[in-house]
């Protein structure tokens, strides 16, 4: 199964600042390392308001726009892309229901969040997003290609 390393699907998964805030960093990365998936990206940095409506563009109508913006730009964001087969929808069923009342139980956010605006973390809903969020948030050099050991035994 050497070949689909080059054409694996990838997503991008980003903690809010309550995630990073609250010390869930290495739980969250755990859970998307320990299925299988592979990290090709990540960096921590705090976006500028701008940035995060650039982000959450698609919500601009929606009454909890600017709260959700100034919500992920006040503090440091960790950045990320996974990779791995099916990691846009496994990952989003890693992460759980957007609000954390009716996630379930094992999920991210069922585990670790109460309310849907202090939810901890962001995954890309479907190919078309992922592929625009990680061109929004990473330079192309910044993702790197390797093979992870655990690789022939995941695949
Ligand atoms: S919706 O309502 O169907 O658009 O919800 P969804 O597409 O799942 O959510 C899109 C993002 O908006 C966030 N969200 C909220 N933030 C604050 N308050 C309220 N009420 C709210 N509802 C949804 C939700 O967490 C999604 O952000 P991300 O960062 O993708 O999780």
């Amino acid at each position: 199964q050497e070949a689909h390393a080059a054409e694996m699907e990838r997503t991008f998964i980003a903690i809010k600042p309550d995630g990073v805030q609250r010390g869930l960093i290495s739980e969250i990365v755990s859970r998307f390392e320990r299925k299988g998936f592979k990290l090709v990206a990540i960096k921590i940095v705090i976006p500028s308001k701008d940035f995060a409506e650039k982000h959450y563009h698609d919500l601009k109508e929606r009454p909890f726009f600017n709260g959700l913006c100034d919500f992920l730009s006040s503090g440091p964001v960790v950045a990320m892309v996974w990779e791995g087969e099916g990691v846009i929808k496994y990952g989003r069923k890693l992460i759980g229901a957007t609000d954390p009342q009716k996630s379930e139980p094992g999920t991210i956010r069922g585990d670790l969040a109460v309310v849907v605006g202090r939810n901890i973390i962001h995954g890309s809903d479907g190919p078309e997003t992922a592929k625009d969020e990680i061109n929004l948030w990473f330079k192309p050099e910044e993702l790197v290609s390797y093979t992870s050991n655990a690789e022939k035994w995941v695949y």
